[in-house]
C-alpha cells in the first residue's frame, strides 16, 4: 500500500462532519455547510465552515483550511504521520497497515516513537514497583500519607522509582535500549563514564502529552533531605516543557463537557481533584504558564479558572497568567483556596470543598481587588494609590470592554476618585511593556485574511460552482483578472467527474483556494429570479471593471507607440470601441 492509498482509505472511511463535531460540539448545520466558531483563532461569530460535500473545512476569518487529517493534525498539534495514525484509528484501519508507511516516512518520527516507547516502559516499570514490588514499600507508605487513591494511581500511571542506581537501567537494557539513548532521553544520568538511574527514591508522575503519549517524568522526593523537591525530565525531542500541561490528557473530555478548565500549580493537585470527582484540571509543572499552553487549551475551552497557591508567588502567577489569557481571548476566574495553601490541602480539608470553591469562583479582577482591599489600608492615601496602581495593569488586559468599564467604575468608587483618574492609570500601564513569554510556533495570531483581492471575481466563481445551472450561460472569461482563481475553477469543473472528485486531483497548494471558492457563503437566494439577478449584476460589474482596466492598458500602449512614432490607428479604434461600450454599459 502506498502512502496515498492509506490517506485515501482513511479519508473515505471518515466523515469530516462527525470528526469535527467530536472536537467542536457547537458545529451546526446552516445552509449548504456546517459552522462553528473557529478553533484556530479567537472569534465570537462562527466563520469556521465545514463542507460534507467536499469533505473539507475553511475558516473565512483566519484563512485556515484543509481536510479531515489536517484538521486532526491542527487540533491535536501533532505532525502529519501522527495525525494519519490517529485518523486511521478512528476509521478502524489496523495500525499495521500504516507501518510500511511510517517506516519510510521520517527518521525523526521513528526517533520520537523510540523515546515514547522507552518512556512507556519506564512508566509501567515504576508503576509496577509502586503497586506490587517489595522495593516499592517506601513509595506506598508515602502515598498513603498523602492520601492517594488506587483509581488515580492507575489513571495517571503513578509510580515509584526505587532507591537504587541500576534498576531501571537493567530493565531497559534488557529491552534492547542503548545506554547512550537512555541518557539522552533523560532516563539515565551519566557521570564521567558511569551511567545510572536518574530518578531514585521518588514518587513518579509520568507526563502525558495531550494525546496520551508519555513524554517525560516529574519525580517528587520522598525523603525530606533530597533535592530538588521535584526532579523533572530534561527536554527531549518529544518533551518541550512550555508546550505541555500535566493532566491535560486525562482532563480533555471533562473540559469539553464542563466548558472550563482549572489550572493549578502543583502536580499532586491534579489526581487529588480527580479523587473528588473534578477532572477538568491541569498543571503547568513549575513553569510560568506560556502562550503555547494556553493555545492548546483554547482548542477545548474559552474559560479558565485559576486555582493557584495561596501565597505571594501564587498571586504573582495569577496576575501574569490572567493577562496572558485575557490577551488570548479567554474569560478568567479565580478560585480561592484560603485558608488552605493549595488545592491538595483544600481537598484534604473536605471532599466537597473544591466543588464549593469552584461554585464561588469570581473573575480574576474581582479576586485581586478583594485581596488588595484586605491587604491595604484604604483609608490612607498611600493605600488607595497602591491599589490603583496595582489594579490598573490587570484591568488594562480585560478583553471585554463592558466588563472593563464596569470594573473601572467600581475601582473609582472604591477609591473615591473620578473615573478618568483610573482610565489614565490604565493607559499608563498599557504603555509599559508586559513580560509575556512567547514560545513561538504560533498559528493563532496570524493576520486575519491577508487576501481580500478580487473578491467580486471569486464570488462569481463561487456562485458558478455552487449553482451549476448557471454554468451553461455564456461568459466572457476575459473579464477575469485573477488567473489563479479562474484556473482552479476550470480544473474543478473539467470533464465528467464531480467537483468533489476533481478537487482530489489538485495540487496541495491549489486545494486551499478551491476550498475557499466552494465554501464561500453567498447567502441563499429566495428564488431563481433572485439568483439570476445576482449573476447578471456580477457579470455586469466585472465587465465594467474589465473595460476600465483594458482602457488603461490601451492608453498606456498608445502613449508608448506615439513616442516611438509608430502606427496607432488600430489602437485608437479599439479605444473608441471600448469607450462606447462603457457608455452604453452604464
Ligand atoms: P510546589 O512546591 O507548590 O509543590 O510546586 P506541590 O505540587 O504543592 O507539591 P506537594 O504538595 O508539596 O507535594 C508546584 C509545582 O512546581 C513544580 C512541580 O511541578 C510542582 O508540582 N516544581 C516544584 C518543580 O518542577 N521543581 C521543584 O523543585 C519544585
Ligand atoms: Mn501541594
Amino acid at each position: 500500500m502506498t502512502t496515498r492509498d492509506v490517506i485515501e482509505e482513511v479519508k473515505q472511511k471518515l466523515d469530516i462532519i462527525t470528526i469535527v463535531q467530536d472536537y467542536l460540539p457547537a458545529l451546526k448545520h446552516s445552509g449548504r455547510n456546517f459552522f462553528a466558531p473557529c478553533p484556530f483563532h479567537n472569534e465570537k461569530t462562527p466563520s469556521f465552515s465545514v463542507s460534507q460535500e467536499i469533505q473539507r473545512y475553511k475558516c473565512f476569518g483566519c484563512g485556515e483550511s484543509g481536510d479531515v487529517i489536517t484538521f486532526v493534525q491542527n487540533m491535536e498539534n501533532v505532525e502529519f504521520p501522527k495525525a494519519l495514525e490517529l485518523c486511521a484509528k478512528k476509521a478502524g484501519i489496523p495500525l499495521e497497515r500504516l507501518s510500511s508507511y511510517s517506516q519510510k516516512d521520517s527518521k525523526l518520527f521513528e526517533k520520537k516513537k523510540a523515546i515514547l516507547g522507552a518512556n512507556q516502559l519506564a512508566a509501567e516499570f515504576f508503576h509496577y514497583i509502586f503497586l506490587k514490588h517489595e522495593r516499592g514499600e517506601e513509595g506506598r507508605i508515602y502515598a498513603r500519607k498523602r492520601k492517594f487513591r488506587k483509581q488515580e494511581v492507575k489513571k495517571f500511571l503513578l509510580g515509584y522509582a526505587p532507591n537504587d542506581f541500576q534498576s531501571l537501567k537493567a530493565f531497559l537494557s534488557k529491552k534492547g535500549y542503548s545506554e547512550a539513548d537512555l541518557v539522552s532521553w533523560s532516563l539515565l544520568t551519566q557521570k564521567n563514564s558511569r551511567t545510572y538511574d536518574k530518578f531514585r527514591n521518588r514518587l513518579m508522575f509520568p507526563i502525558h502529552n495531550h494525546i496520551g503519549d508519555i513524554v517525560g517524568f516529574s519525580g517528587r522526593v520522598i525523603s525530606a533531605d533530597d533535592i530538588p523537591k521535584y526532579l523533572n525530565s530534561s527536554e527531549t525531542l518529544v518533551y518541550k516543557k512550555s508546550a505541555i500541561l500535566y493532566g491535560l490528557f486525562q482532563a480533555r473530555d471533562s473540559i469539553r463537557k464542563n466548558k472550563f478548565v482549572i489550572i493549578v500549580e502543583g502536580n499532586v493537585d491534579v489526581p487529588m481533584a480527580h479523587k473528588v470527582g473534578i477532572e477538568n484540571i491541569v498543571a503547568p509543572m513549575g513553569t510560568a504558564l506560556t502562550k503555547e499552553q494556553l493555545q492548546l487549551l483554547k482548542r477545548y475551552t474559552d474559560t479558565i479558572y485559576f486555582a493557584f497557591d495561596n501565597d505571594t508567588a501564587g498571586q504573582k502567577a495569577l496576575i501574569r497568567s490572567h493577562e496572558l489569557a485575557q490577551d488570548l481571548g479567554f474569560t478568567t476566574k479565580s478560585i480561592d483556596v484560603a485558608p488552605y495553601g493549595d488545592v491538595d490541602e483544600l481537598i484534604s480539608g473536605g471532599d466537597q470543598l473544591l466543588q464549593e470553591r469552584i461554585d464561588d469562583a469570581v473573575s480574576v479582577v474581582r479576586f485581586i481587588m478583594r485581596s488588595l482591599a484586605k491587604e491595604l489600608d484604604l483609608e490612607s492615601a498611600e493605600g488607595k494609590s497602591e491599589l490603583g496602581h496595582r489594579i490598573a495593569p490587570i484591568l488594562a488586559h480585560v478583553n471585554d470592554e463592558i466588563a472593563k468599564n464596569h470594573y473601572i467604575q467600581e475601582v473609582a468608587d472604591m477609591l473615591d476618585v473620578k473615573i478618568s483618574v483610573i482610565q489614565k492609570l490604565l493607559v499608563e500601564s498599557k504603555s509599559q511593556k508586559t513580560t509575556v513569554i512567547d514560545s513561538g510556533a504560533e498559528k493563532v495570531n496570524k493576520p486575519i485574511f491577508q487576501e481580500r483581492k478580487n473578491t467580486k471575481e471569486r464570488y462569481l466563481l463561487s456562485f458558478l460552482l455552487q449553482y451549476p445551472e448557471f454554468r451553461s450561460e455564456t461568459i466572457d472569461w476575459d473579464i477575469f483578472s485573477d488567473q489563479h482563481a479562474l484556473d482552479i475553477y476550470k480544473k474543478l469543473t473539467k470533464g465528467e467527474k464531480s467537483i468533489s472528485k476533481n478537487i482530489e486531483g489538485l495540487k496541495d497548494g491549489e486545494k486551499d483556494l478551491a476550498t475557499e471558492l466552494l465554501m464561500q457563503q453567498l447567502g441563499s437566494f429566495e428564488s431563481d429570479v433572485e439568483a439570476k439577478h445576482f449573476f447578471k449584476e456580477h457579470i455586469a460589474e466585472l465587465t465594467e471593471i474589465y473595460y476600465k482596466r483594458r482602457l488603461g492598458e490601451l492608453k498606456k500602449q498608445l502613449k508608448h507607440q506615439e513616442q516611438k512614432g509608430e502606427e496607432t490607428a488600430e489602437l485608437l479604434s479599439e479605444i473608441s470601441a471600448i469607450t462606447n461600450k462603457l457608455k452604453t454599459h452604464k
